[in-house]
This record gives structure tokens, C-alpha cells and sequence, in this order.
């Protein structure tokens, strides 16, 4: 089955590419539909768009690559779809006040992940992956050799298992950061883990697991 990428962005974008190169496919879904046709057609015989509500339907891991406010109404609009799926979210608990201007969302030390985990139904799998690294460095630094590690955080086996072969597809080295609890440590503002909080470093494996590894 394909895995549903909501939102074509710069990380929906950038991830959709990614893994069709690594011969995944893929159902593309975006606010304004002709945005996700416009890049299946780009992507060619591994992508196509769909509504929302179908990507979801016919995909077994659905990418939420839009921001934290959005993946909240779409998981209370979309809640029966996700049973049984695996859920990636790449969000940080990012979004725009009145005048435009970046804002945090959520108290500090509050993580989206904690946030989006307890929305989703009890059959989802839920795994936070895929918003560790700036979207154009996501964009940059696949294939690399040694590959760059993508951390990811979950405490499902079935999430766990997805992500490893997602991640590998898109041409990074997956590393378990820890379980929900940890999802900071791997969001932006003030994760340690997160390309932010190491300078704008990337980790090869071994770097990765001393990384995790440190006190914090
Ligand atoms: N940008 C980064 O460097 C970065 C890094 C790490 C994590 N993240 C996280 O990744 C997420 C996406 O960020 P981004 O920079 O990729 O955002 P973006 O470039 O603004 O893209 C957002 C996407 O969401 C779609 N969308 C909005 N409302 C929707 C709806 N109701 N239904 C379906 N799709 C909808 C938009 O559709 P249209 O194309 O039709 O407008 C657009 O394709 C955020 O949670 C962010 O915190 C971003």
C-alpha cells in the first residue's frame, strides 16, 4: 500500500520526492488539490493525488506534513479513517499569530507529539518523525554517505517498524530517539535533538547514539 502525504509543502514536497526515488509510493493530498496533482504529475508513475479523506483511506501510513493547528482538525474530522494506521508527525508546536510572526503553541515543555498521540484513536499507530531536520537541509542530505540519521519517537513496534523502512527509503539512517514522552527532545523550539538544538549538525549513527545517549 502507499503512504498518504497530507500536505505538500516544504516537507511534504521534499518527502514525497524522497520516497519515490526510494521506490515508495505515494498519495498525495493537499489543501488546494492542484497543488497535489501538480507534484504527482512531477513524480510520475509512483504518486498520485487524491482528496484527503481518500489518501487517507487507501494508504496504511498517512504523513501529516502540515502545521500542528491543521493536523488537530484533521484528525477530529478524519479520526475513524486513521484506526489501524500508522501516523507520522513531523509537526513542532509551531504556528503564525495575527501579524504573521512564528509563534510556539503550546506551554513550554508541552511537545506536539504528546498532543497529536492522545487525539488519535486507539487503533493508530503513532510514530513523530520526519521534522528533525529544516526542510532544505531534509532536502539536501539524502543518499549522503555515511547516511544522516533521522531520529523518530515512538512506543508502538508497529509505528517503529514503518518508520525504519521510511526512512531508509528516503535515504537516511533511522534511530530511535525514545518513546511519546521524548517527542521533544526531537521538535524545535528546544530539542536537543533536533537539527535546531544541535547547531544544525548532522549525525552520522554513531554521533546519533551518543547524542541520545547524553544526559539532557
Ligand atoms: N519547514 C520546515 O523546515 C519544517 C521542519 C521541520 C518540521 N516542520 C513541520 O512540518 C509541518 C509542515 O511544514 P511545511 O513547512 O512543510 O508547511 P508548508 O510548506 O506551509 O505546507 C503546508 C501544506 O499543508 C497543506 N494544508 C494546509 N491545510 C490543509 C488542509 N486542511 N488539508 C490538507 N492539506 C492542508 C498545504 O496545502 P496547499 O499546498 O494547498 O496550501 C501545504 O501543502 C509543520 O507542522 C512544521 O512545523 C517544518
Amino acid at each position: 500500500m502507499a503512504t498518504a502525504i497530507i500536505g505538500t509543502g516544504n516537507i511534504g514536497g521534499t518527502l514525497a520526492r524522497h520516497l519515490v526515488r526510494g521506490g515508495e509510493p505515494v498519495v498525495l493530498a493537499a489543501k488546494d488539490e492542484a497543488h497535489a496533482t501538480a507534484l504527482a504529475q512531477e513524480l510520475g508513475d509512483l504518486a498520485r493525488a487524491a482528496s484527503v479523506e481518500d489518501a487517507i483511506a487507501e494508504a496504511d501510513a498517512v504523513v501529516f506534513a502540515v502545521w500542528l493547528d491543521t493536523t488537530k482538525e484533521l484528525i477530529a474530522t478524519d479520526a475513524q479513517l486513521l484506526e489501524n494506521k500508522v501516523v507520522v508527525d513531523p509537526s513542532n508546536p509551531l504556528g503564525f499569530d495575527a501579524s504573521g510572526q512564528m509563534i510556539r503553541t503550546l506551554p513550554e515543555g508541552q511537545s506536539a507529539g504528546s498532543v497529536v498521540a492522545t487525539l488519535l484513536p486507539g487503533g493508530a499507530h503513532y510514530v513523530k518523525a520526519f521534522g528533525t531536520l529544516a526542510a532544505d537541509t531534509l532536502a539536501s542530505a539524502a543518499n549522503r554517505e555515511p547516511r544522516a540519521v533521522l531520529f523518530y519517537a515512538t512506543d508502538d513496534d508497529t509505528a517503529a517498524t514503518t518508520i525504519e523502512r521510511l526512512i531508509q527509503a528516503a535515504g537516511f539512517e533511522p534511530l530511535k530517539a525514545g518513546g511519546v514522552a521524548d517527542a521533544g527532545r526531537i521538535e524545535m523550539p528546544g530539542g536537543d535533538l533536533h537539527q535546531a538544538g544541535l547547531n544544525g549538525a548532522l549525525l552520522d549513527r554513531d554521533e546519533a547514539h551518543a547524542a541520545v545517549a547524553a544526559e539532557t
